[in-house]
């Protein structure tokens, strides 16, 4: 049975929810699934803004039959050559052999790449700035390379001042019969996996971001049209002031987070002390992350929240511990810059934790590496906690 959302007279939401994906992209855990938006604007054209993925086609191709009601299919806009988007690009064009694909060179290129489909006289290929006349609306096309393909381009609808916007202003999750973010709190509801989303998914291309928002803030806006979760009809602000922060790798509020690796506590003893310290003397915000437990994309977007780090290892095979790795990974491949950083390292006989942190950091631009560390051997003693007030007090510094 088909399930489609009005959105108004002629724009459908044919979205689709996978609850039982567990890691989008196979790397990014997504505990409740993950949500697949693709508009359908029935016009004197038709057409259809990006498709959903296949391990969810049935909902979605059962959608746009009934959305379309026996209408001819004209154009499939492909604002992204990402699968969980253009999957179904060969099955869409198989069932609507008349439809135009509407795309820019590289999509082109990269349908060619994935699918062996002939696009003979199948392609309309636009230019930044192009306008598609279907009816009553125009709609124009955005480029917006890496956010987060180099093909990324954004559709923008001129006459109901729509933005279609790709993969940008999303969230993980799935969309829980609320199709606005209005209907959501933002801070507690919203705001933490659309953090999680935008680090993980387009965290490592700011300066790109920040080139997308310049480029679209002369435009009027009555709503975010997004790829993943709930549209934007109101406060667009919100999400476009988070972005603002994000893309320029801004903290959004200040606060600590430690992140640990510990394999028999004594380092996490030591964490917690520091914890404690911060606490005591006033830091309103402390996250702790086990980095055995916590996943990477939890930390990374914690990174990109506060304005303070700090990363506690015990030494590992003469190394710093495998999942601290993974993070310091991220946060070096996510280009996170504009932080303050402390190391605490443990090592029984060579404590080589630290020093492989620190080279991390140092190929890092724009992070300070704090003076202030903590070097354990084995377990943390008087000695240590003296240090580790020490740390606290030039944490709580700021
Ligand atoms: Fe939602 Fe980059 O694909």
């Amino acid at each position: 049975m088909h399930n489609i959302r009005k959105i108004q007279d002629d724009l459908y939401n044919l979205g689709v929810n996978d609850r039982r994906i567990t890691l989008f992209e196979n790397a990014h855990p997504v505990p409740r699934g993950m949500n697949y938006n693709s508009y359908l604007l029935l016009d004197e054209k038709t057409v259809l803004v990006d498709a959903i993925d296949r391990a969810v086609q049935d909902q979605f191709l059962e959608n746009l039959t009934a959305a379309l009601a026996g209408r001819e299919l004209d154009y499939l806009v492909v604002q992204h050559m990402e699968p969980d988007h253009c999957g179904l690009i060969p099955e869409i064009s198989r069932r609507y052999p008349k439809m135009k694909i509407v795309g820019n060179k590289k999509t082109f290129q990269f349908i060619s790449q994935f699918y062996e489909i002939d696009l003979t006289d199948k392609t309309l290929e636009v230019k930044e700035g192009d306008v598609l006349e279907t009816g009553r609306h125009k709609l124009t096309f955005v480029f917006a390379p890496m956010v987060h393909w180099p093909e990324v381009m954004l559709t923008y609808d001129q006459t109901d001042k729509i933005l279609f916007s790709a993969d940008a202003f999303g969230t993980f999750g799935p969309v829980d019969g609320l199709m606005y973010a209005d209907q959501y709190d933002f801070e507690r509801e919203y705001l933490p996996e659309a953090r999680r989303y935008y680090t993980s998914i387009v965290g490592k291309y700011g300066r790109q971001v920040s080139g997308l928002i310049e480029k679209v803030a002369g435009l009027e806006f009555s709503m975010f049209c997004t790829m993943h979760g709930p549209i934007w009809r109101k406060d667009l602000h919100l999400i476009l002031e988070k972005y603002q922060k994000w893309a320029s790798y801004t903290p959004e509020e200040k606060g600590v987070v430690i992140a640990y690796a510990s394999v028999y506590n004594n380092t996490q003893v030591a964490v917690e002390i520091l914890a404690n310290k911060l606490a005591e003397g006033g830091e309103e915000k402390i996250v702790v992350h086990n980095v055995s437990s916590s996943d990477p994309s939890y930390v990374l977007s914690d990174c990109f929240r506060f304005d303070r780090i700090v990363l506690a290892s015990s030494t590992f095979n003469n190394e710093v511990f495998p999942y601290m790795d993974s993070v310091l990974f991220d946060l070096k491949n996510h280009n996170l810059t504009n932080r303050k950083v402390a190391v605490i390292e443990n090592g029984s006989w060579a404590a080589q934790s630290g020093k492989r942190i620190r080279e991390y950091l140092e190929q890092m631009k724009g992070i300070e590496i704090m003076e202030e560390t903590v070097s354990l051997k084995s377990s943390v003693k008087a000695v240590d906690v003296e240090a580790i007030e020490a740390l606290a007090k030039a944490l709580l510094a700021g």
